[in-house]
């Protein structure tokens, strides 16, 4: 409950963050904790020093900065980075392609090939560095979420639905109150917790099994192809988890219920998944094997970049698809506390 007697500003500015988006805060932070735990004695060195911060959540302390500096005039190019919106067909078919998905204006693929050459070069300087480590971290986490791969809707963003009676939209119950229900809040502590249990899952409980091929799919020298991969093992959630029966079927619905119980399993694994990866992935930051390829665009050469531009020709519910996202612009979700 905001204050009655805030100021206008005040709420206009809560209610602009509160439309953030993405994995609330309690899923970023949560993934930042689980790779806390997996990564390298020296990726902690590496990633604490880039950060200048030996605290006991320094990956997660900086795991939501991307939410907040993409609302800034400096910052609001990034907004289309937190997601690629597959044109694809769900329930029917689920497919997430680059060639066709990721636009001029970048996508969260190319962000994540941009961001992690960036965090290693030298030639930045710290301030960059630092902003690309915490975009990696950041998307990482996003581009487990179903429906930061998924155009449909706006990525769920248009179909609006209850949860525990409050209106709200699927993106929405997706990022954050299916999580925050599961865990009974969303501060530091609970993220901490829930990260403590996901590890103990990985190690030796429900996703010892399953983890061993969470690493497949990477490929050090080409992020791009691994970013991909990523998210193709996502959007096959949203054909089977997020939308199993079509929009129409949640459009309106009371989704804290059967819904819930079906979609719980899949966030926990997914939240697990990403921060497994991510403690992965910067390992390979650090022992150099993800480093500034020199001409390249997003990990790939110049040419390659240009040849498939020219070559994907949209279908025309896709442009109008692509047109309805812009013109929606990077407001996300519904009202709701901040994340
Ligand atoms: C690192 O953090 C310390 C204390 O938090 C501060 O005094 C110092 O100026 C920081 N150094 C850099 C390079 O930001
Ligand atoms: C969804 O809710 C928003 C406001 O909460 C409203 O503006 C919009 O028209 C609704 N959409 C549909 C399809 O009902
Ligand atoms: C993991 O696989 C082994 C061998 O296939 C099996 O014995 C064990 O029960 C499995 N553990 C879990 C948690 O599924
Ligand atoms: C990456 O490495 C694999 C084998 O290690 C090789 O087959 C592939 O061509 C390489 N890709 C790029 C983009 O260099
Ligand atoms: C990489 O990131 C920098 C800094 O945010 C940006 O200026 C540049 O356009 C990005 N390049 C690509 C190819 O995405
Ligand atoms: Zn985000």
């Amino acid at each position: 409950m905001a204050p009655l007697n805030i100021t206008t500003l005040s709420l206009s500015l809560l209610a602009l963050f509160s439309r953030a988006s993405a994995w609330g805060t309690l899923g970023h932070d949560t993934v930042a904790f689980i790779a806390q735990s997996f990564i390298s004695p020296a990726t902690v060195t590496y990633t604490q020093t880039l950060l200048n911060s030996t605290s006991s959540s320094y990956l997660a302390s900086i795991a939501t900065w991307a939410d907040s500096y993409r609302y800034t005039a400096e910052g609001a190019f990034s907004a289309p980075l937190h997601y690629i919106d597959a044109l694809d067909n769900p329930p029917t078919s689920c497919d997430v392609d680059f060639d066709r998905d990721c636009p001029e204006e970048g996508c969260i693929v190319s962000a994540i090939a941009n961001y992690t050459a960036r965090m290693k070069d030298e030639a930045l300087g710290v301030d960059e560095r630092q902003k690309a480590l915490k975009w990696v971290v950041h998307f990482l986490g996003d581009i487990h979420q179903p429906l930061h791969v998924e155009n449909l809707a706006v990525g769920g963003n248009t179909i609006n639905v209850t949860f525990d009676g409050a209106a709200t939209n699927l993106h929405h119950i997706w990022d954050s109150n299916m999580a925050e229900k599961l865990i009974g809040g969303y501060s530091l502590d609970d993220a901490r917790a829930w990260a403590a249990d996901l590890v103990a899952d990985i190690k030796s409980g429900k996703y010892a099994n399953a983890s061993v091929s969470w690493l497949d799919g990477i490929k050090p020298n080409d992020s791009i192809a691994s970013a991909m991969h990523w998210a193709s093992d996502a959007n096959a959630y949203v054909c089977s988890t997020v939308l199993p029966d079509g929009q129409e079927s949640v459009e309106g619905k009371e989704l804290d219920g059967a819904y819930y119980d079906s979609a719980i399993p899949v966030i926990q694994m997914q939240i697990a998944k990403a921060g497994y990866r991510l403690a992965a992935w910067l390992d390979l930051v650090v022992t150099g094997e993800m480093g500034v390829r020199k001409g390249a665009v997003y990990g790939r050469d110049v040419e390659t970049e240009r040849v498939r531009r020219g070559k994907v020709e949209l279908q025309d519910w896709m442009v109008e698809a692509r047109r309805v996202r812009r013109a929606y612009g990077w407001n996300c979700g519904a009202e709701g506390h901040r994340h």
